[in-house]
């Protein structure tokens, strides 16, 4: 049996799972890769942190030179996060001729071409599995399986930590906060969790999907992006009482050769099986057009589900250590037209607080109409006071003309605050 020398550079969430995979599966890996892997250095911050996890003292280190100079360790496992050091420690890891696995999702969406570029000059690999999904195959997936296939659309619920909030705040209603603190508990949430509410680490995961399943560059800052801050246990009841749930949603979709890429809370139809994907889950609905409508479903986030991803990495190394392997990412120059936002149709949930007067809802369906807006259903919630709470749902519309409408009606001196609008994607459901 060979033996190969391993460095984790982290021992975080995702480090702890990588090192409970290694030591509770040791016999299967070392059968199914043919390697006995030692992990002989750690990189992290702080050796005296209390970590829960049984690990010799001395295979600590906080010098990421003592790792670098080590012509032993053939692999480096990077799941400290973030962009610097982490890119700084991978491409210097690649100079010196060790391959490299990462579940750095913002370090490849930000840093692709320079990572991508360097391990192919120096004849390493690079893996990066976990870094979208958690533990769901959908890197793999769409690099090998799926390679057969055009792509033509994605849609998929690709961060655990928002998903968890927003089904605890629907099922369980629990607050937003609460929800948030237990994501943090179980370890699903990035270091700042501002990463996963404002929705930029979905972003940086649909940059990388979209790269992958439309062979293209995308400049991750083109991604429309919105959070789910603004979500209020009242919307989630509006969504329920309309037959929808609302779910942050990354979507990929080819329109007229353009390519609409959008991060944003979306009402769903309670039926559809998106709609039923819980907690920590992810699951990345695809349409390829020889495979058809393909959903891959699994927990998006946590320490196991993405050290499973991340071992499974370090395997495929192994297996193929002699030779190169190939990655389609960033392989290519082609750039393709990001459609704008304002082109993008679909319904909407508007959400609105006015003053209760005569006309207002009058004047409200008037702005709409003028901006070829039309009205599916409309709710006024209230109890006589100064103030009420109208809800429009409206038919399918380019959002331009939403834009329009919005601007409007803030200006109208009886509306008192355009409290939500929520785009609805009413997907098929059978
Ligand atoms: P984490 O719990 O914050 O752990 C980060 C680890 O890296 C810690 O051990 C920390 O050391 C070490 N570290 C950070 N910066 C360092 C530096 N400059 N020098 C030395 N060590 C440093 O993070 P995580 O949740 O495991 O996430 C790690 C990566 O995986 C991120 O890229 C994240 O986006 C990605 N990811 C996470 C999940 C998840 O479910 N959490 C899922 C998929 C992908 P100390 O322990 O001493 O502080
Ligand atoms: N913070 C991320 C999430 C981790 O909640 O999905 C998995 O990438």
């Amino acid at each position: 049996m060979q033996k190969v020398k391993i460095a984790l550079l982290g021992l975080g969430n995702v480090g702890k799972g990588v090192w409970k995979i290694l030591n509770m599966n040791k016999d299967e890996i070392l059968k199914r890769s043919g390697y006995d892997i030692e992990i002989s250095k750690i990189l992290v911050r702080d050796i005296n942190k209390e970590r829960n996890l049984e690990v010799p003292k001395e295979l600590f280190t906080t010098n990421f030179e003592e790792i670098i100079e080590d012509d032993s360790i053939e692999i480096l496992v990077e799941v400290m996060g973030g962009v610097e050091p982490a890119i700084d420690y991978m491409l210097q890891g690649m100079r010196r001729k060790k391959h490299i696995v990462t579940a750095n999702k913002m370090a490849i969406a930000t840093n692709a071409e320079i990572l991508f570029k360097t391990s192919r000059e120096e004849g390493v690999m690079f893996h990066y599995e976990g870094s979208v999904g958690g533990g769901i195959p959908i890197i793999h997936g769409l690099n090998d399986n799926l390679v057969a296939n055009k792509i033509e659309e994605v849609i998929g619920i690709i961060n655990g930590t928002t998903n968890y909030i927003l089904t605890k705040m629907t099922h369980e209603k629990i607050s937003f906060r609460e929800a948030l603190a237990e994501a943090q508990n179980k370890g699903y949430a990035e270091a700042d969790p501002t990463s996963d509410v404002e929705a930029f680490d979905a972003v940086y995961k649909l940059c990388i999907l979209s790269s992958l399943a439309f062979d293209t560059v995308v400049n991750v800052n083109s991604i429309y992006r919105e959070g789910i801050t603004n979500i209020k246990p009242i919307d989630i009841e509006y969504a329920r009482e309309f037959g929808y749930v609302i779910k942050l949603l990354g979507i990929i979709k080819e329109v007229n050769g353009e390519l609409e890429l959008r991060v944003h809370p979306t009402m769903i139809p309670a039926e559809h099986p998106l709609a039923n994907v819980n907690d920590s889950f992810n699951a990345i609905f695809l349409k390829g057009n020889a495979v058809g409508d393909l959903m891959l479903y699994g927990r998006g986030a946590g320490e196991l589900p993405t050290g499973s991803a991340v071992v499974g990495d370090i395997v495929s190394i192994l297996r193929n250590k002699d030779k190169f392997a190939y990655h389609t990412y960033l392989e290519n120059d082609q750039y393709r037209e990001v459609r704008d936002m304002e082109k993008v149709q679909c319904e909407y949930y508007i959400r609105i607080t006015v003053k209760d007067k005569p006309g207002v809802l009058g004047e409200i369906s008037s702005i709409f109409g003028e901006n070829n807006v039309s009205i599916l259903s409309v709710i006024q919630k209230g109890k006589r006071e100064e103030q009420v709470s109208l809800v429009f749902i409206t038919h399918s519309t380019v959002e331009q003309n939403i834009n329009n409408s919005i601007n409007m009606i803030s200006a109208l001196e009886d509306s008192e605050k355009i409290e939500n609008v929520i785009r609805i994607e009413n997907l098929a459901t059978n």
